[in-house]
Order: structure tokens, then sequence, then C-alpha cells
């Protein structure tokens, strides 16, 4: 009996968790565009005015990446776990100092570049 109280206190637990974190997915807001747009200035010399260029000729071109796949990949360069092409750690210096923020409303401005170019 204790261990189904148990199984299912955490089931509601979990419930409620995931319930609350609705924060955690959804779009930017025009602030947090405006603030991704000020971060991304610092990748254009690289990666092109809209994200649509190979960075030094070995990058992908990162504007098709999606939300998800950005927020992975910079998460991975600044913990010096990602390094594609040797240049990993040039990418990790570049966003060091950036929050997990940044990096959500980066990705998720970066991923709708596209959209506005075409
Ligand atoms: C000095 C040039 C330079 C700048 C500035 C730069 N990058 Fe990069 N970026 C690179 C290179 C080179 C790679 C390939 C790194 C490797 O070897 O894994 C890369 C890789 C990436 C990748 C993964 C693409 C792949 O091919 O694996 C993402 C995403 C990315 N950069 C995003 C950014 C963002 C966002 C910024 C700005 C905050 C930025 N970069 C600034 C040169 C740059």
């Amino acid at each position: 009996m204790r261990l189904v109280l148990l199984l299912l206190f955490l089931f509601i637990f979990n419930g409620c968790n995931n319930n609350t974190d609705v924060t955690k997915d959804r779009d930017n807001t025009q602030i947090e565009n405006e603030k991704a747009k000020v971060i991304f200035q610092r990748c254009q010399r690289c990666h092109g005015m809209k994200g649509e260029k190979s960075a030094l000729n070995v990058s992908d071109i990162i504007s098709y990446y999606s939300k998800n796949d950005l927020t992975k990949a910079l998460t991975l360069y600044q913990k010096s776990k990602r390094d594609r092409h040797r240049f990993g750690s040039l990418m990790t210096g570049i966003i060091k100092d950036l929050s997990n923020n940044d990096i959500k409303i980066l990705a998720d401005y970066i991923s709708n570049l596209k959209e506005r170019t075409k």
C-alpha cells in the first residue's frame, strides 16, 4: 500500500512539474528577440547576417538547425564537449559568458531567421 501511495505521489508530482514548466519551450517574446538579435551580432561575421554561411567554410549552415539542435550544440560548446572541425574551442570562447536563458532565446531567434529571409 505504501508503495502504491509513493508511486501515486511521484506520478502526481511529476505531472505538476511538467505543467509548471510551460515556459520551457515557448517562442521568444519581442523583448527576448531584441536581446537575441544583439547577441547574434557576434555570430554574424562568421555565420553570415542571417546565419546563411558556413563559418570558416567548415560549419553547417546554422539557420537550418532546429531550435533544439541549436540549444544542444551551443550548450555542448559551452561545456567544451563539441568539436566537429577542431574549432570547438573557438566556439566555446565566443559563447562562454552566455546564460542558459541567453542560449535558449538565441536558439529560438536563429531557428526563425530563415523564415525572415525568404
Ligand atoms: C570566429 C568565427 C565564429 C563566430 C564569431 C561564431 N562561430 Fe559558430 N562556429 C564557427 C566554427 C568554425 C564552427 C565549427 C566548430 C567545430 O569545429 O565544431 C562553428 C560551429 C557552430 C555551430 C554548430 C555547427 C556545426 O557545423 O556543427 C553553431 C550552432 C554555432 N557555431 C553557432 C554560433 C553562434 C550562435 C555564434 C554567436 C554567438 C557563433 N557561432 C559565432 C565559427 C564561428
